[in-house]
Formats: structure tokens, C-alpha cells, sequence
């Protein structure tokens, strides 16, 4: 039996658009799984980007809960959440978003540096394990300019789980990069979900949801199906990307 480390409950979202309201999300019930690799495809407009905001509490829902340690964070006073976000979870997106002018390093320790459940020297030193495991540690005192897209993503990587995030959040991670470096990335976030790491990760590319430990597909922002596959191994990966490719098509994706 696994446990909910994420719960949507009759969530809504809904943005003000030409004087009137557009609803994205009208209702979404949705577990997300500790120890899973869940990834969440749907067409483009459906809501992806949308319910992952809204379910990391990057974005307020506009109605409805979502549970995260039996607290509703859609409630929670903008401070605390910010806290939750900062210690908790773990953001990654198609643009890498790391900070023009500090080194890949910097990047990487500034948000261990600013939460302060461990020294600085810890930090430093969580900092190297990652940039090795990633394969950057000998551009550490580059700048994001100076490195390829597949080398700041394995930055920004490092970076969000800088501070062990009990939950990793991506919004198509891949979506910016080559076929190479794709896989890449793709192989850090499998290695880091072996090693326990629950990630949430919104993709429209097969290949990236041949990691998935269970896929959801939304369309309108409600969960229309979903699919749960054994671990990925790269031996199956042909036989799973004709099972997931099976199922998509089911999906009218
Ligand atoms: N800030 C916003 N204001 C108005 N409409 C928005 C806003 N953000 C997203 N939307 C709309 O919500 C729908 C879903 O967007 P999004 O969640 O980004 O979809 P996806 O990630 O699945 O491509 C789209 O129709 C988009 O135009
Ligand atoms: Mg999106």
C-alpha cells in the first residue's frame, strides 16, 4: 500500500481573462505517491502546467485542497508556504532558470545556503556529491552562459535537490533539449527516483514518460486515465515505449 505524499481534492483553478474567468482545473481529485515517478501527459492547453503549479503551491488554487502532511497548503499563509516550498519540494522547468552572474556551484548551494536545517560546510559538501553524480563538477566555476542546455538542466537538477526535497516537481525538463542530452537528464531523474526520490514531472515527450512509474493523462484538467508500469530498465525500454505508445493512442493523445 502505498502512501499519498500529495493529495488533490476538488481542486479548482480559475484566471481572470478579459474581464471574465477561464476554469482550468474544475474539480481534480488526484493522489500523488511517495517513492513514485509519476508523470502527467494531456494535449497542450490541457491544464499540465497549471495543476502542477497549483499542486506545488507555486500558484494558489482557487478552490478545493490540496494535503500535503494532512495540511491544506491552498490555505496556508503565504510565508509558511513559501518555507514548504523552499525545504520540501524541488522545482525543475524547461528554461533552467539559474541565476545569470554565480557559477554552476552557486547556483547550486544558494537555496542550501538559505535554508538553514544545515550548515554551510554541509551545503558545500552536498553540493560536490551532486555536481559529480551530474557530471559538472569540472565546469563548477562556469557561468550558465559558458554550458551547453543539457549542462545548466543538470545544474538546475542539482539545485533542486540540493536540500533533499522530499518531492520533486518538473515541468517538461527536456522540453528545451537535444536528443543527447534528453537522455541525460532523463538518467539523472532515474537514478535519483532508484535512490528514493519522488518526482512529479509534466512531459509531452513518450520518451520522457518511459520513466514513469505511472502516468496520468488529463485532459481539461481532469485525470481521464492512467497507467501504472513495473521500474524502468533499460533492457524493456523498446517493449514499454510500445505499451505506453498503445495506451496513448487510446488516449486520442
Ligand atoms: N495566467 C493565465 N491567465 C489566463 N489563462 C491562463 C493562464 N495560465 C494558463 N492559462 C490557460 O490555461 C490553459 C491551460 O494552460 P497550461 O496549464 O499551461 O496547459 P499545458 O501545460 O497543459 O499546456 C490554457 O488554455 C492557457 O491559455
Ligand atoms: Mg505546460
Amino acid at each position: 500500500m502505498k502512501n499519498a505524499i500529495i493529495s488533490a481534492k476538488g481542486l479548482c483553478k480559475s484566471f481572470a481573462h478579459n474581464g471574465g474567468q477561464v476554469h482550468i482545473l474544475t474539480g481534480l481529485d488526484l493522489d500523488i505517491y511517495e517513492g513514485d515517478f509519476t508523470v502527467i501527459m494531456g494535449a497542450s492547453g490541457s491544464g499540465k502546467s497549471t495543476m502542477l503549479y497549483a499542486l506545488s503551491g507555486m500558484d494558489r488554487a482557487t478552490g478545493g485542497e490540496v494535503l500535503y502532511h494532512g495540511e491544506n497548503i491552498v490555505k496556508m499563509r503565504e510565508k509558511k508556504l513559501a518555507a514548504l516550498r523552499r525545504t520540501d519540494f524541488g522545482f525543475i522547468f524547461q528554461q533552467m532558470h539559474l541565476v545569470s552572474n554565480l557559477s554552476l556551484f552557486e547556483n547550486i548551494t544558494v537555496p542550501g545556503y538559505l535554508n538553514r536545517t544545515r550548515s554551510a560546510a554541509d551545503t558545500d559538501q552536498r553540493a560536490e556529491q551532486l555536481m559529480e553524480q551530474m557530471g559538472i563538477a569540472k565546469i563548477r566555476t562556469q557561468l550558465p552562459s559558458q554550458c551547453s542546455g543539457g549542462e545548466q538542466q543538470r545544474c538546475a537538477i542539482a539545485r533542486a535537490v540540493i536540500n533533499e526535497p522530499k518531492l520533486l516537481f518538473a515541468d517538461e525538463p527536456t522540453g528545451a533539449l537535444n536528443k543527447k542530452n534528453t537522455t541525460e537528464v532523463l538518467d539523472l531523474l532515474t537514478e535519483l527516483n532508484r535512490s528514493g526520490q519522488s518526482i512529479l514531472m509534466v512531459t509531452h515527450d513518450a520518451r520522457a514518460a518511459c520513466r514513469a512509474s505511472r502516468i496520468i493523462y488529463i485532459e481539461d484538467g481532469k485525470v481521464i486515465g492512467e497507467l501504472t508500469l513495473p521500474p524502468y530498465t533499460v533492457q524493456e525500454e523498446k517493449s514499454r515505449e510500445t505499451q505506453i505508445g498503445a495506451w496513448l493512442a487510446a488516449m486520442k493523445w
